[in-house]
């Protein structure tokens, strides 16, 4: 597929604030006149939907079955919204992309090298992946303060000790790493310095 537009992926452990950055930068890049959709993984197609099922329940899945919903998903994620989007020359930011799955299902016992192979056979590289790093204890911290929630299946704290690993080990000509403990406003200014030197 033609890709003329551009896709920004914002990755990282739970807690480090992507969803929140992903509304800053859209909104920054559609000030400077991009064409700018933001999405996000899991989607909220039927792939995604069973996906948030799980979190309640990871054990009822095995992780091979689990890794095969989240490529399932990103299949349709591709196809459907985001080749299409950069074949229309759109910008695309997506809160979490295959990264994700290397650092989160490698955490769980798989390999990380061959799902990014996997992924990396059907999914467009991005032009920046922006992993946004944290301390794991500051992201829990934030995960039960700001969010008042339990900390999910995926989000157990030695479970995101792993994922946060996998994530640092990754090395890809696309990987910008970005210091997330800092106020919402400065991360920003961080990113953007970053992807417009
Ligand atoms: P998250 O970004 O927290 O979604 P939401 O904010 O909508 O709840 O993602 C949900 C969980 O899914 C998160 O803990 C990470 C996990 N995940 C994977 O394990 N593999 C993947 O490939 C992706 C995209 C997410």
């Amino acid at each position: 597929m033609e890709k003329k537009g551009m896709l920004i992926a914002l990755e990282g452990i739970d807690g480090t604030g992507k969803s929140t950055q992903v509304a800053m930068l859209a909104k920054a890049l559609r000030r400077m006149g991009h064409d700018v959709v933001a999405t996000r993984e899991p989607t909220d197609g039927s792939h995604g939907r069973r996906i948030r099922a799980l979190y309640a329940d990871r054990n009822s899945v095995s992780r091979e079955e689990e890794l095969r919903l989240f490529l399932a998903d990103r299949r349709e994620h591709v196809e459907k919204l985001i080749g299409p989007a950069l074949a229309a020359g759109k910008t695309v930011v997506t809160d979490r992309y295959y990264f994700s799955t290397a650092a989160y299902q490698g955490a769980a016992g798989l390999d990380p090298v061959e799902i990014l192979a996997a992924n990396e056979a059907f999914a467009p590289e991005p032009d920046a992946a922006i992993f946004l790093t944290l301390p794991v204890e500051d992201a829990i911290m934030r995960i039960r303060t700001y969010r008042r929630e339990r900390l999910n299946d995926f989000e157990q704290e030695e479970y995101l000790r792993r994922v946060a690993a996998v994530f640092d080990g990754i090395e890809r000509p696309c990987v910008r790493r970005v210091d997330a403990g800092a106020a919402a406003g400065t991360v920003h200014k961080r990113i953007m310095r970053l992807l417009f030197p």
